[in-house]
């Protein structure tokens, strides 16, 4: 599957957003060595620390599907925005823990502009267990 291909799976779990308050839907779709592709969107609370992002749901599917680090090839995140969508620090520093350093992160937006990046680039200097 290539990027535009993942992009597009996560265009259409973008769909699934639940977004009342913001109403900025995002969709992320993320790949596995088996061909598996996990899905998430951001989901809203009345109560606003309580939203989670589309990226963390995303990973967070896979992760109660059974699937480990060892398995993600690549995570593609959309969202509506003019340049390619970028992710907040809060999901930077989790895909940091649990998505593999030479992943591929497409992010992207409606018009299929994608910045092909890695979590490195996203966040250098990443605060992590070897740390505590
Ligand atoms: N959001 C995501 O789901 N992923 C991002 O990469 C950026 C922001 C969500 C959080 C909130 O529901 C809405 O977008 C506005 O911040």
């Amino acid at each position: 599957m290539d990027k535009f291909e993942l992009v597009k799976e996560a265009k259409k779990a973008r769909e699934l957003a639940y977004v009342p308050y913001s109403k900025f839907k995002v969709g992320a779709a993320l790949l596995c060595q088996d061909g598996s592709v996990y899905y998430g969107a951001n989901i809203e609370n009345a109560s606003y620390p309580l939203c989670m992002c589309a990226e963390r749901n995303a990973l967070y599917h896979a992760l109660m599907s059974g699937k480990h680090m060892e398995d993600f090839v690549a995570l593609a995140v959309v969202g509506d925005t003019k340049e390619p969508i970028s992710p907040c620090g809060a999901c930077r520093q989790v895909i940091s823990e649990i998505f593999p350093r030479n992943g591929h992160i497409y992010l992207a937006n409606l018009n299929d502009d994608i910045l092909d990046t890695t979590i490195d680039d996203l966040l250098p200097y990443a605060f992590d267990d070897s740390d505590l």
